[in-house]
């Protein structure tokens, strides 16, 4: 079997690729380990920053994002008994995010793929990356897969990174002291808009999936189990966190998923070895705090599809040579974002009472300059692209 890209994992990032490759006349493959089930099932992101909105309306996969996305026009800072609202039309005017789930984005792009006649293999075994320098090719399952290329798009947990020569790729990691427990929930939103709350308990997020589904966020510890979270307890714990202003109170209801997420970044240089091109969380990762995971993922692909497209319609190598260089400034951006978002809302334990009054004086600078609000503003909606 051969196909020009060969292209491990059927995320975002993997998806998107061969969709917008096809577009431009070159073929893929698509090895998943997993069900399209699954895939289809796994919550995850929520926040599209207005270049991924674009690129996928670009792409002609846009129709349902555009129907039941929800734009967004501002997020909420809440500590301290107070709600401060960070006013994009204002800050950033023109700019804005839609919230819509990550396993929308993948399901639409399965669509539009198999609609198209596109190559994605689910639930196969033993994926690995033979031959990086030349003639690269791919093994799964008994099965070999001739390709021109490798894209590695298999996440933080996948085959593709480890495949490269020891010694090759230099990493850059920061494990936070604590995880995230996300919740779905069969309950309208109690905000129209996302609240990073603040709290001397730790952080929460109120986020949603629509006008019935809520999407919910709490700082726990690293090593939390689910199973130490009961519904009323995750309820209890929300309500403590979130009613801290007057006037607010939570809506509850039936918990769908539960899950936890621990909080790290990551980033490997360079992001490319041989023939083979890392994208999305497969290089790099960062905590949610943010909402940046999904959008740099995006990102690369789209860099990556402009160098392939110039690679097999010209046969010029330049624009692959400098995929990683290209991503990385966009992807240290985000890293910076990142961290900077989490250290401004999370409790640290390692925090004394004279680092909690400096962080909350931090949040009265955010809050109260305009400079500082257009920093988070134009960061969160997202940098040109
Ligand atoms: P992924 O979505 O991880 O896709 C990789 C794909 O490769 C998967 O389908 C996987 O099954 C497949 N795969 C892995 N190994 C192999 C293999 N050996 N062979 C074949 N296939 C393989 N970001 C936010 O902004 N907000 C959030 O709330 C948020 N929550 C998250 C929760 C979790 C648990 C995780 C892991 C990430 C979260 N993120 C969040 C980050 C965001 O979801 C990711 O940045 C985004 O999924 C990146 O897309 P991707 O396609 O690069 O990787
Ligand atoms: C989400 O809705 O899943 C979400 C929103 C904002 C974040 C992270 C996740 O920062």
């Amino acid at each position: 079997m051969r196909t020009q890209v060969g292209i491990i994992g059927a995320g975002p990032a993997g998806l998107l690729l061969s969709h917008l490759l096809h577009l431009r006349g070159i073929s893929s493959v698509v090895l998943e380990k997993r069900s399209r089930d699954y895939v289809e099932r796994r919550v995850r992101a929520g926040v599209l920053e207005q270049g991924t909105v674009d690129t996928l309306i670009e792409a002609g996969v846009g129709e349902r994002l555009l129907r039941e996305g929800l734009p967004h026009h501002g997020i909420e800072l809440r500590y301290d008994g107070e709600r401060h609202r960070i006013a994009f039309e204002k800050l950033v005017p023109g700019r804005a995010i839609t919230v819509y789930g990550q396993q929308e984005v993948v399901k639409d792009l399965i669509a539009a793929r198999l609609e198209a006649g596109g190559d994605i293999r689910f639930e196969v075994e033993d994926v690995a990356a033979h031959s990086l320098e030349d003639r690269p090719y791919l093994t799964f399952g008994g099965e070999r897969l001739d390709c021109d290329v490798i894209a590695g798009c298999d996440g933080f947990h996948g085959v593709s990174r480890p495949s490269i020569p020891p010694g090759v790729l230099k990493t850059y990691e920061r494990d936070y002291p604590f995880a995230w427990l996300g919740v779905l929930a069969e309950v309208a939103p109690s905000s129209e808009e996302l609240i990073y709350a603040r709290t001397e308990r730790g952080f929460a997020l109120h986020s949603m999936r629509s006008p019935t589904i809520s999407r919910f966020y709490l700082q726990v510890p690293p090593d939390a189990d689910v199973a130490e979270w009961p519904d009323e307890r995750i309820w209890a714990e929300l309500r403590t966190r979130l009613e801290t202003v007057p006037g607010f109170a939570l809506t509850t209801g039936a918990i769908i998923e539960k899950s936890v997420t621990p909080m790290r970044g990551f980033v490997t240089e360079p992001m490319q070895h041989g023939r083979l091109y890392l994208a999305g969380d497969a290089a790099h990762i960062v905590p949610p705090t943010g909402a940046k995971g999904l959008n740099l993922a995006v990102a690369d692909v789209r860099v990556l599809t402009e160098a392939l497209t110039a690679f097999f319609h010209d046969g010029s190598t330049g624009a692959l040579d400098g995929y990683s260089a290209a991503c990385l400034k966009r992807v240290w951006r985000a890293q910076h974002f990142s961290w900077w978002m989490t250290t401004l809302l999370h409790t640290f334990d390692s925090d004394d009472a004279y680092g909690r009054r400096l962080q909350l004086s931090y949040l009265d600078y955010v809050t109260s300059s305009e400079a500082a609000a257009t920093t988070l503003a134009e960061n969160y909606v997202g940098l040109p692209w």
